[in-house]
């Protein structure tokens, strides 16, 4: 669910991160008009650049379709996301309150408890144009090969 809308993932376009055959990560995104929405990114070794590495491709696609802007929403127990995002570009553009309250009425396993114990209410949309997304995801990978 996102600002509303229900997102069937087998539906969307998708890469998926894959280590020696395995798959490591995923990451869904849908263009509509000049805006692509990285509907969602799931790592399975998180600390490792598979986050970071599906990001890039996401934001690349978004390049090539033309899109003048990336976003996304994520819930606001999210702590870890949020950092993880703001790191690489996209910035905090608009707090819905109640968002994942209403998303819970039709989707009622959305859990009342997120992450960290936190009450789990509302969406928190992030955005950027893709090129800066771009820019700061080639930086990190820069600064992770230079700390080796
Ligand atoms: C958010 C999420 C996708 C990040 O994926 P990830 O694979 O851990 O991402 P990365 O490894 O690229 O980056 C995570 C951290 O590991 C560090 N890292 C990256 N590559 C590394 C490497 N080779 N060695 C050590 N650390 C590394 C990065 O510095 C980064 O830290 P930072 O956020 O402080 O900059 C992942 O935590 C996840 O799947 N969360 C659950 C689903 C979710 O919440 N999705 C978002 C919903 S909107």
């Amino acid at each position: 669910m996102s600002r509303g809308r229900l997102h069937a993932a087998d539906h969307l376009a998708a890469f998926i991160a894959d280590d020696a055959g395995h798959a490591v990560g995923l990451a869904t995104y849908s263009v509509v008009g000049k805006d692509t929405e990285l509907v969602s990114i799931d790592s399975l070794v998180e600390g490792r650049g598979v986050g970071t590495a599906l990001l890039g491709a996401v934001a690349s696609a978004a390049c090539a379709a033309g899109s003048r802007r990336l976003w996304l929403v994520t819930s606001n127990d999210n702590l870890d996301a949020l950092r993880f995002y703001q790191r690489r570009g996209l910035r905090l553009v608009a707090v819905h309150p109640g968002a994942v309250d209403a998303a819970r009425t039709l989707k009622p396993q959305i859990p009342v408890l997120g992450s960290h114990g936190i009450p789990l209410h509302d969406e928190i949309e992030l955005a950027a144009e893709p090129a800066a997304v771009l820019r700061a995801v080639s930086g990190r990978r820069a600064a992770e090969r230079d700390s080796m």
